[in-house]
């Protein structure tokens, strides 16, 4: 996979793999693209069905680092990625456009208590840290899927996925959470409280590390079902080896921003936090304790089943 070459190519959903649109309104990045250096972009012309790319990816905000490789332009609402190597029968793969991501918000079961969570750290410094509604809905199914009562949580920030994980959880349930920030806990206690779930869970305030550590010297190696890390990026493997031992066969180690904004698949970047996840992923690729998920929600989330 690693050295596999996948054209990836937006367009119109209602025309064949490869065929690329002109939008009536140029992309202003065209441009850039036309001139990154790794890419080549396609002038092919096909028809257009007149509209115009007002949801087109190349005026999102999530493509600036991304920078659709080999190609192209979309006009229309229903855009899709491909990937062009013939070793993947120009699978098509939707991207998301906003949009559609608002369609897909639509579509999350976000509690109410989440909601309010959510809107009081949007004013915030870091709200963009948390995770997004549709990635804490998909967490609270795995603990749900798994019948979960022991998770630990590796950066709780204001509490938005550890409240989502701490509502799922049964009566009897724990939450470890690890977060080294009182300030941003605080917003958390507050919430496990209106919520009703203080008593599921642990708070941990101090360096994530030193607390997983401390549980393992207590005992409680492989004795919790599921574990979600989502703090300093660079800490991960860290974070991921003491947690492989804190859960148990079965038990799930979720990772968050393993896309790191699409920059871990540009080879331009190689910035240090970049390079670390990259890494990462690269790494477990080749873990044979772990089965494993990467799953493009989010900024990316690895679902590993330690085996
Ligand atoms: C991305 S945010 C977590 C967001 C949270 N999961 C949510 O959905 O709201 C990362 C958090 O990790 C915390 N953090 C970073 N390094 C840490 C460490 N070494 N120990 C404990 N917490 C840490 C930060 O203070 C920050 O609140």
């Amino acid at each position: 996979m690693a050295n596999m070459s996948i054209n990836l190519v937006l367009y119109h959903g209602s025309m064949l793999p490869h065929e690329t649109v002109p939008c009536l309104r140029r992309p202003t990045r065209t441009r850039a693209l036309a001139t990154d250096r790794a890419l080549q972009v396609s002038t092919e012309r096909s028809s257009c069905s007149g509209s115009y790319c007002s949801s087109c990816c190349f005026h999102s905000k999530g493509c600036s680092t991304i920078r659709w490789k080999r190609l192209v332009r979309s006009c229309s609402t229903t855009e899709f990625v491909i990937a062009g190597d013939e070793n993947y029968g120009n699978k098509q793969v939707v991207s998301l456009t906003p949009r559609l991501y608002d369609y897909v918000l639509k579509n999350v079961r976000e509690p109410e208590i989440l909601r309010q969570l959510r809107e009081e750290t949007a004013s915030m410094r870091g709200s963009q840290m948390q995770v997004s509604p549709d990635q804490a809905q998909l967490l609270a199914m795995l603990v749900q899927i798994l019948g979960a009562e022991r998770c630990i949580e590796v950066g709780v920030f204001t509490g938005y996925s550890s409240l989502a994980i701490a509502l799922v959880l049964p009566d009897s349930g724990r939450l470890v959470a690890c977060e080294r920030d009182a300030k941003s806990l605080d917003v958390a206690k507050k919430y496990y409280h209106l919520a009703g779930v203080s008593h599921k869970v642990d708070v941990k305030l101090g360096l994530a590390a030193d607390s997983l550590e401390s549980l393992i010297l207590n005992g409680e190696a492989g004795s919790y079902d599921f574990a979600f890390i989502d703090a300093e990026k660079r800490m991960t493997p860290g974070y991921f080896e003491l947690l492989l031992q804190l859960v148990r066969v079965g038990g799930l180690v979720v990772i968050d921003n393993v896309l790191w904004h699409g920059k871990v698949a540009d080879p331009l970047v190689n910035d240090p936090k970049t390079i670390s996840i990259r890494n990462f992923n690269q790494q477990l690729m080749e873990d044979k304790r772990v089965s494993l998920s990467m799953v493009p929600i989010g900024d990316g989330m690895t679902i590993c089943r330690k085996r």
